[in-house]
């Protein structure tokens, strides 16, 4: 049996027998447009405490229409999607403090880049946030009803306080033949979300069935690179570290620079130009092989001499063995954006409009261990080539880095100059737990 294989089936296999205990976001996406996520402060009265407890064992074994959602039972469109985490303050809160010492240390020192400015960045931090309940449903006022209901929940009956709300929107291009729906897009455009690891057999196959390609680069991945075991003193469970940053996007600034560079460079198109940042044009092609089927999106390395050495993709993930880091993306875009109703069905994200601000992504990625993300974070800001312009700047790096793009007849052009498009807002470092631990959860936490 070929490896892959060998491993999509060990993975079946293991979520056979832990998909009910392990909360659904990590391995199968919720795949609905809107998301709500609270910010939640709980209250230190002791009676507020056993109530909170109370109803988070009830979102851990109640009703179908009110439980948090996990793998085995992600398939209802009907009732709303729930998943929450927690921070090491919310850890410590519940009381788990013995034999959960590594992962609360790691949440709490894991966060360099975060500490680079903190008057700017550490907001969310100093509001000693103890959970995020995220919250998702294809219908709008459903959800947003169903969230307001939660938020009033925990805050009248329960004296939380609701640090924050985040809502994100699921943007789309127009679909193409072999999709149901066009693929998700970020705000500067480009399809996002493509390559992310193959769990399970049907990832790793498009929607008609035809095995997606993977002759150069094999997305298939372990469960267990993503999660960890849970301190227990019951049978296994897994939990997940959760990074969370929300990056806002300059669009407007985003536009003038490739408008600027396809002068300079000769004539590309805007577009064009724009896909040397991203390394991938905007349906989601690589720039390294952009005679690739769909089937192929991801059956590329870096040999051509096409994909410019910073482009995002290509910093985040350079294609090779030595220097694979594994995590899995499941940001969401925020902010209100113009659609365009398509003619074959759906909406598309109209581009028209460029905002300046308030627009962006909330990044969540879960790892196994945070420190993957910090060095992809620090592989993105390396000069060496020049920084990625997405993630290069986000945080302390030289604005005035260079970027060599090709000319659209001869030679390349040295431009310096792409600061600015993306900033770091916030962030905070989380923990999935299992849905084991909601339903036993009690005053003093439990220890190993
Ligand atoms: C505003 C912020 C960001 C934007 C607009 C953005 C956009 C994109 C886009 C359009 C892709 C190509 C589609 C795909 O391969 O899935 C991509 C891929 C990727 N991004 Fe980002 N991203 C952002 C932040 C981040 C962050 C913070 C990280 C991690 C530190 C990251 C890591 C990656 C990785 C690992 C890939 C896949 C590369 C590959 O395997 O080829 N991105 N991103």
């Amino acid at each position: 049996m070929d490896n892959s294989i060998r491993i999509l089936k060990d993975n079946e296999d293991f979520l056979e027998d832990h998909g009910k205990d392990i909360q659904a976001h990590i391995f199968s996406p919720h795949r609905k447009r809107y998301a709500s996520y609270l910010f939640l402060k709980f209250s230190d009265v002791l009676a507020n405490k056993e109530k909170t407890i109370n109803f988070l064992k009830i979102l851990g074994d109640g009703e179908k229409k009110l439980r948090i959602v996990s793998f085995q039972e992600n398939n209802s469109n009907k009732h709303v999607f729930i998943n929450i985490y927690l921070t090491a303050d919310g850890l410590e809160y519940f009381g788990f403090k013995e034999g959960w010492e590594e992962i609360i240390n790691n949440l709490r020192s894991k966060k360099e880049d975060l500490l680079f400015d903190e008057s700017r960045h550490n907001q969310l931090e100093q509001m000693n946030v103890h959970a995020v309940i995220l919250l998702a449903h294809e219908n709008k006022t459903e959800l947003i009803s169903r969230s307001e209901s939660l938020k009033n929940r925990f805050s009248n009956k329960y004296g939380a306080i609701i640090v924050e709300k985040e809502n994100g929107i699921t943007y789309r291009r127009k679909k193409i033949p072999n999709q149901q729906r066009g693929s998700v897009v970020e705000h500067f455009g480009y399809a996002d979300g493509l390559s992310n690891p193959w769990i399970i057999g049907n990832d790793a196959k498009l929607k008609d069935g035809t095995p997606k390609s993977k002759t150069h680069w094999d997305l298939t991945a372990s469960v267990h690179d993503f999660i960890i075991p849970e301190p227990s003193i019951d049978d296994p469970h897994f939990g997940s570290y959760l990074v969370y940053r929300k990056f806002e996007q300059n669009v407007k600034e985003f536009d003038d620079t490739m408008k600027t560079l396809s002068t300079k460079t000769g004539g590309y198109p805007k577009d064009e130009i724009g896909s040397f940042v991203f390394g991938r044009i905007k349906n989601g092609t690589p720039v390294e092989d952009p005679n690739v089927l769909e089937k192929a999106y991801n059956d590329f390395k870096y040999d051509t001499g096409k994909c410019p050495f910073f482009a995002h993709i290509r910093k985040a993930n350079p294609r090779d063995e030595k220097e694979k880091i594994k995590m899995i993306r499941r940001g969401i875009t925020y902010g209100e954006r113009d659609e365009i109703e398509t003619s074959v069905g759906g909406y598309e994200l109209d581009e028209k409009s460029v905002p300046k601000e308030e627009v962006g992504l909330l990044f969540f990625s879960f790892v196994n261990n945070i420190d993957n993300f910090q060095k992809v974070l620090r592989r993105c800001r390396d000069k060496k080539n020049g920084v990625d312009p997405i993630l290069g700047y986000i945080y302390g790096s030289d604005p005035l880095s260079t970027h060599t793009f090709p000319h659209k007849t001869e030679g390349s052009v040295a431009y310096k100059g792409m600061a600015g498009l993306v900033d770091l807002k916030e962030g905070i470092n989380l923990y999935m737990p299992s849905i084991h631990f909601f339903q036993t959860l009690h005053l003093n936490g439990v220890t190993v």
